[in-house]
């Protein structure tokens, strides 16, 4: 029995809250841990929006992988209705803590506890000390009673009781099945270049996750830019984390939906993207010149399959350094005629950009920076030196004042010569192929040759001071390699800000997405920038986009595409795909069509292919460029409804790309389901992921689904359904109960906007359905918009609008579809009969020819 204590009173525990701790604890100090103390609370106090108290140690400090610290501070606030902040710190306030200028989280309104949908009670337990537990009505979301806290200098341990096989989503990045295994997960937080190892640390940190229990779901978010490991094992979630403070944040849900977006208020919202991102991309690393690009470009066209953006890796660079231009193969001139054909042809191109910069004093671009000091230093306080592609380099150091000033001059004089229309940054973990400050140190060192290039050469290795606390914690994190400094900035490389890059590794990819952002905004003001980013943190998603590394050509990475295009849903990074066709290793002609089949729909869709691979342009084989020809076609007339449903992503941090599980959460059959895709919540896609497979096994909620070709209505739903699907084509269904508005595919997402539109109105079993389309210019910030809202009822399909926005939209309606309707001989708009043909598809009605204003509140009758 302990001491139960909240707000309002003593209440007694009498729950089994002292779990033993050793069950967690499956490393070999475990005995030590268990002798940690935990804390004993004080002065609790309410304060405007919550409460604050102190903690002291409670017993001898453990000092099992740094010092316990004896004093902290425990601060709980009600920021909105929604979500609770409880964090403990130390009392000296000398933890690392995340700036609000690096990350500007939202604060909150504040609200009391009586209006809050979380509470908040804490406990102390003779054996462990202090817990506390998050309340949702009768619920206990988070409950770390019975788990001693542990807070040292360099490393915190925080327990939370999980219940038997949770269903936990999120955490990462890591490539893993979308439902984590909550009996037996380590997630490492370390961001890490690494071609997207199973389950293992990849390219971005975002420590949040979502949890549904009885169809409801909740979020936790520990905001924080240490390594870490998170761990899911006997019925807890643990947080081992390097440093710094426990700063979470609860999110009460309780659909995904509300935790995704009650988190992304807190991080930042989706940025707007501009329309012509929806489009397809290619790209790949190896083109041999821009005249080898052109044909690319070329073939696409004569194939008559869309390319929106032209893209083009490291190549284009004079001998890999960044702001060049290789004079032989990409010379200056020919890339801005390859630019003008591009626009003239309505398409865009996109450029890689790498933060690593050559150390040579022949290089104006590190000449400037040097004088400027904006490079991340060694402790002695010269510039800190690492290998990346071209040879030795530097790297800017995001925290130092004149940064930005420098980044923007450099990117400036690249954007003088050649006006691209996005941004790539890669390799912004960041990458290193030497571990700690390599070479000489000085410039102009002989540069290396690139022998990383051939996958099998290792690059050298530095052996490391295996005494120093930063290079070597205490705790070692599961990151896969024998130290965390290999392959990125040595941990006890310096800022500007004297703050080591121990504390801040995870933020370098935000930081550079940040700066460079903030660049293209002032390069062109009220024009949405489009950034890509490799490495991102929470956050990032109001900066940049993402795509998910170096996957490789294989049937389980097409798979586990899938999930990884669901977790960055739940990071508020909505805009994100993997790299069609595969990434490393020969792709083959039956993955290649079955994965452009997938990424078709992908919010962020490009085929992307290493150096020394097999070409993978959709165009190589026929069935490849049949197969995208179909799917593409389908994603180019759903893009008025990709782009209302990223505008969801905008305002509420909604992911476009949704895992069944977010709309049907009391399906038991669903909580794992990572093999379909749901756009929004009304167009269903279900991939071949099989080799040789000529059918797929997919799971239709109960309700109505149409097939998307033949509007063809499912029969047999909430259940799992064998659909036919030949090498060339994918399935699409559309969900009973909504309305979709498409527009007839072109070659260009610009083509496709000018066309006028169709409604598909799927109706449920009561015979209604509803939706909405957002339309704005696609391209400035201060676009004015509109919101169009559709309801049909009683045959009666009526047209308007939110009360914002007045966009004058040019195209009109001309094709209205009925899918699950009894037949009928008449249209009539606003009561007149309207000039129409009207026919039939497999029970569908399909009306032509009309010329509805989108404009005008407007009803449609059908008799
Ligand atoms: C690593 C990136 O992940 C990959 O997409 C790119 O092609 C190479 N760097 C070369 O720039």
């Amino acid at each position: 029995m302990h001491i139960r204590l909240n707000a309002a009173a003593l209440v007694l525990c009498i729950s089994s809250c002292g779990l033993a701790l050793a069950d967690i604890q499956q490393r070999a100090d475990a005995n030590l841990l268990d002798r940690c103390p935990g804390y004993k609370i004080d002065h609790f106090g309410k304060v405007k929006h919550g409460f604050d108290a102190t903690l002291e140690l409670a017993g001898a400090p453990c000092n099992v992988y740094g010092k316990d610290i004896l004093s902290l501070i425990l601060s709980v606030r009600f920021d909105t209705k929604d979500r609770l902040h409880v964090h403990i710190r130390d009392s000296a306030g000398k933890q690392y803590q995340i700036p609000h200028s690096v990350i500007p989280l939202d604060i909150g309104s504040g609200v009391s506890e009586s209006s809050s949908n979380l509470k908040f009670s804490y406990f102390h337990d003779p054996k462990t000390g202090f817990g506390f537990e998050v309340h949702r009505g009768t619920d206990v979301i988070f409950d770390t009673t019975g788990h001693p806290l542990i807070f040292e200098d360099q490393y915190l341990e925080i327990t939370s009781s999980l219940p038997r096989n949770a269903n936990i989503y999120g955490i990462g990045e890591s490539p893993d099945y979308f439902r984590r295994d909550s009996s037996n997960t380590t997630k490492t937080l370390w961001n890490r270049d690494a071609a997207d190892p199973f389950r293992e640390n990849v390219y971005g940190s975002h420590s949040v996750y979502m949890e549904l229990r009885q169809g409801l779901f909740h979020g936790a978010y520990l905001h924080n830019s240490h390594g870490m490991d998170i761990v899911l094992a006997n019925d807890t979630i643990q947080y081992r984390v390097l440093g710094g403070t426990a700063d979470f944040y609860f999110f009460a849900g309780t659909s995904a939906l509300a935790v995704i977006d009650q988190y992304t208020e807190l991080v930042g919202r989706p940025n707007q993207i501009p329309y012509w991102s929806l489009g397809f991309h290619n790209c790949r690393y190896g083109y041999k010149s821009v005249y080898e690009v052109n044909e690319v470009i070329a073939n696409y066209s004569s194939a008559n399959i869309p390319l929106e953006v032209a893209w083009t890796d490291i190549d284009y660079m004079d001998k890999t350094r960044d702001f060049t231009f290789d004079l032989v193969n990409f010379p200056l001139s020919e890339m801005q005629k390859q630019l003008q054909t591009l626009h003239e042809r309505k398409q865009k191109m996109v450029l890689i950009i790498d933060p690593a910069i050559l150390h040579s004093s022949s290089y104006p671009t590190y000449v400037r920076g040097h004088d400027l000091d904006v490079f991340i230093k060694n402790a002695d306080g010269t510039e800190y030196i690492g290998q990346v592609w071209p040879g030795y380099t530097v790297f800017p150091d995001w925290f130092a004042p004149n940064t930005d000033k420098w980044w923007h001059g450099e990117l400036q004089q690249c954007f003088d010569q050649l006006q691209i229309d996005g941004m790539w940054i890669d390799m912004n973990e960041a990458s290193s192929f030497c571990t700690g400050s390599c070479g000489s140190g000085k410039p102009d060192d002989e540069i290396p040759p690139y022998p990383w290039l051939l996958e099998s050469v290792e690059p050298p290795h530095r052996k490391i001071n295996t005494t120093d606390k930063y290079l070597v914690p205490p705790y070692a994190i599961h990151n896969p390699l024998p130290e965390i400094s290999d392959k990125t900035i040595e941990t006890t490389a310096v800022h500007a800000n004297g703050i080591i890059e121990y504390h801040v590794h995870n933020l370098y990819g935000y930081m550079e997405s940040r700066t460079t952002r903030d660049f293209l905004l002032r390069h062109r003001p009220n024009e949405r920038p489009f950034l890509l980013s490799r490495s991102t943190f929470s956050g990032s998603g109001a900066l940049a986009n993402h795509w998910t590394g170096d996957n490789a050509a294989t049937w389980q990475d097409l798979h586990l595409s899938i999930a990884s295009v669901f977790d960055f849903g739940i990071f508020g990074i909505p805009m994100v795909g993997a790299d069609i066709c595969g990434f490393n290793g020969n792709t083959t002609e039956e993955l290649c069509a079955r994965w452009i089949e997938l990424g078709a729909f992908y919010p962020f869709s490009r085929d992307h292919n290493a150096i020394g691979m097999v070409p993978q342009e959709l165009y190589r084989w026929d069935s490849v460029a049949e197969a995208s020809r179909r799917a593409l076609n389908v994603r180019y007339s759903l893009l008025p409804y990709f782009y209302t449903m990223y505008q969801h992503s905008v305002e509420l941090g909604w992911p476009v790309a949704r895992p069944l599980v977010f709309e049907f959460p009391g399906i038991p059959a669903v909580i794992d389901n990572d093999r379909q895709m749901l756009i929004g919540d009304g167009i269903l896609v279900s991939p071949v992921l099989q080799k040789g497979a000529v059918s797929v096994d997919a799971f239709f909620p109960s309700g109505r689904w149409y097939d998307w070709y033949t509007f063809v209505e499912i029969t047999g739903s909430s259940s799992n359904i064998t659909l036919s699907a030949p090498l060339e084509h994918v399935n699409v269904h559309i969900r009973g109960g909504k309305i979709i508005a498409t527009q007839p595919p072109a070659l260009t997402t610009a083509e496709a906007r000018e066309h006028d539109f169709s409604l598909l109105v799927a109706t449920d079993y009561h015979g209604t359905a509803s939706g909405e389309l957002f339309v704005d210019d696609g391209q400035t910030l201060s676009s004015d918009h509109r919101w169009v809202q559709f309801e049909y009822a009683d045959q009666a399909l009526r047209i308007d609008h939110r009360s914002e926005g007045s966009f004058a939209i040019q195209q009109r309606i001309s094709r209205i579809v009925l899918l699950g309707v009894p037949d009928i001989g008449m249209v009539f708009v606003n009561n007149i009969p309207a000039v129409s043909k009207i026919s039939s598809k497999n029970g569908s009605i399909v009306i032509c020819d009309l010329k509805i204003d989108i404009n005008n509140a407007t009803t449609i009758s059908f008799l």
